[in-house]
């Protein structure tokens, strides 16, 4: 007779559909973030912002920092948003931010209003790039965890592939500069309303009804999330986890948590200081340095967001087996060369077409390696070392960063290339880059395949970071479900 856990394909596919709506925040990151690299010119135009200086530069620095400033504020808010409204609500209310702040960008009739527009969006940014990686870890069975929050990073990339679309579309088929922006702004609308009513039918985080003392409804969840019938165990576990001490502001100060905050703080950093921004957010006036022009510039952008698209693809697929630590360690290391390369490259001057192509094939090749390691990994270490009680607040913390980050990259972009030269700008991001290569080979925890509540036991059982995600002493006795993730991954009946 076969178990009731010979469903656990059923899981899979339930953590896959779950994890798909959820994901679409992650396409409006993407798309609300790149829509910009395509508008500004024509937005620059229709208000008439011209010229060369520093204070030209800093207003068109801001106008591209406004989301990463609104997202600032929305991850600040995300703590309490996850906490208070929980994981699945808080999406819903992201999704009518989004749509707000794409009509007012759309519909305005001056600059103020495209920044207040473009905050907005920001601020549904910020508040879902940190919920929707927490509402999917704490959904999906551990072994194909990694894979399912990476699902996240993957809608950031054809988002932006397809703001880069839509960029391209509407230049060539609307001549008149004053509209096309508006409509590369509005398309934002239709993913708004597909997060909204794709997250009104999916289920509460279990773990967030368990910390909210709705048991019977975890249960259930539970029960239909993993496909068993039996999940006492596991709301056992989480229980445990939400009784342990500390409340959520107050726990972020326990000393078991500094490192904790100290290695998903600086996995943001180092993600933002890789330089990544400057070519999504600034890709066509990059590829004009490079030698291209006259719209070939944004069909380079267009090569470039695919590239990112595919090699999200190929690392969704390798994170869960040859796990975080060496995924990101061959990116980041691929992320170096290719910026010092192409920064000499572009110090010894672009002279021919060949120069160009070779410039092209250097930036598709440092998208490929942050797509695969540096672009998804801090996510997913965000999502799975923070014990439930601190999860919210610690994961804000480090969203913090990642914004906070993000606007100074893309607000000094411009700046920097004035005043130090594009190539020496590629060789800061290099430097950047292996100084976080260094920091994470020293502490970054490998946390492939382990259950959250067995994370959370190692932290407060006192191991240190960097051997948080090993086995606990206690995971067999304590892992009832381990046959089901097994034959989960193995696809093998349970038999009775
Ligand atoms: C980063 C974004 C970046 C994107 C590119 C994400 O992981 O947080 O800032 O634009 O990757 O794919």
């Amino acid at each position: 007779m076969k178990t009731k856990e010979t469903h656990s394909g059923g899981a899979l596919v339930r953590a896959i559909t779950v994890g798909s709506v959820a994901a679409i925040a992650g396409l409006l990151f993407g798309f609300d973030t790149g829509v910009i690299s395509g508008a500004q010119e024509f937005i620059y135009k229709t208000f008439n912002i011209a010229g060369d200086t520093s204070k030209i530069a800093m207003l068109k620095g801001f106008i591209v920092a406004a989301v990463p400033l609104g997202a600032l504020f929305g991850a600040m808010f995300s703590g309490s948003f996850a906490h208070g409204l929980g994981r699945r609500m808080s999406l819903i209310y992201t999704a009518v931010f989004f749509l707000i702040g794409s009509m007012a960008a759309a519909f305005a009739f001056n600059i103020e209003m495209i920044v207040l527009g473009r905050l907005t969006m920001g601020f549904a940014i910020g508040i879902s790039a940190m919920i929707a990686p927490m509402y999917l870890s704490e959904v999906s069975p551990p072994k194909i965890r990694g894979s399912v929050i990476f699902l996240f990073q993957l809608a950031i990339t054809i988002g932006l592939l397809g703001a880069f679309c839509t960029n391209y579309i509407f230049a060539k088929s609307i001549a008149d500069y004053t509209v096309n922006w508006r409509w590369m702004f509005g398309i934002g609308i239709i993913p708004s309303a597909l997060l909204f009513f794709g997250m009104l039918n999916m289920p509460y985080s279990p773990r967030w009804l368990v910390l909210k003392g709705r048991k019977t409804e975890a249960t259930s969840i539970l029960k239909r999330l993993l496909d068993k019938s039996d999940v006492s165990k596991e709301i056992e576990e989480i229980d445990a986890s939400v009784s342990r001490q500390g409340g959520s502001i107050k726990a972020l100060f326990d000393k078991a948590l500094l490192p904790l905050i100290g290695i998903t703080f600086g996995l943001f950093v180092f993600q933002q200081l890789s330089g990544i921004n400057a070519i999504m957010y600034y890709g066509p006036e990059v590829f004009r340095a490079a030698g291209f022009g006259n719209s070939s510039e944004m069909l380079a952008q267009i090569a470039m967001g695919s590239t990112n698209v595919v090699m999200s693809v190929v690392g969704l697929w390798i994170i869960d087996r040859i796990g975080r630590r060496s995924i990101l360690f061959l990116g980041m290391g691929g992320i170096i060369i290719c910026l010092t390369i192409l920064g000499f490259l572009l110090q010894a001057g672009i002279t021919s077409s060949m120069n160009s192509y070779a410039a092209l094939g250097l930036v598709l090749a440092f998208v490929s390696f942050f797509a695969i390691g540096l672009g998804a990994t801090p996510y997913i270490i965000m999502s799975e070392v923070f014990p439930l009680k601190a999860r919210a607040t610690g994961m804000a913390v480090a969203s913090c960063a990642n914004w906070g980050f993000n606007m100074m990259v893309s607000f000094s972009f411009g700046l920097f290339k004035g005043w130090f030269g594009l190539s020496n700008v590629f060789f800061m991001y290099a430097g950047f880059t292996a100084v976080g290569f260094t920091i994470a080979y020293i502490f970054l925890p490998e946390t492939k395949g382990r259950r959250l509540e067995c994370i959370e036991k190692n932290l407060y059982s006192g191991k240190p970071l960097r051997k948080l995600g090993e086995a606990s002493d206690t995971e067999g006795t304590t892992l009832p479900n381990s046959e089901v993730l097994e034959s989960l991954k193995e696809e093998k009946p349970v038999i009775a």
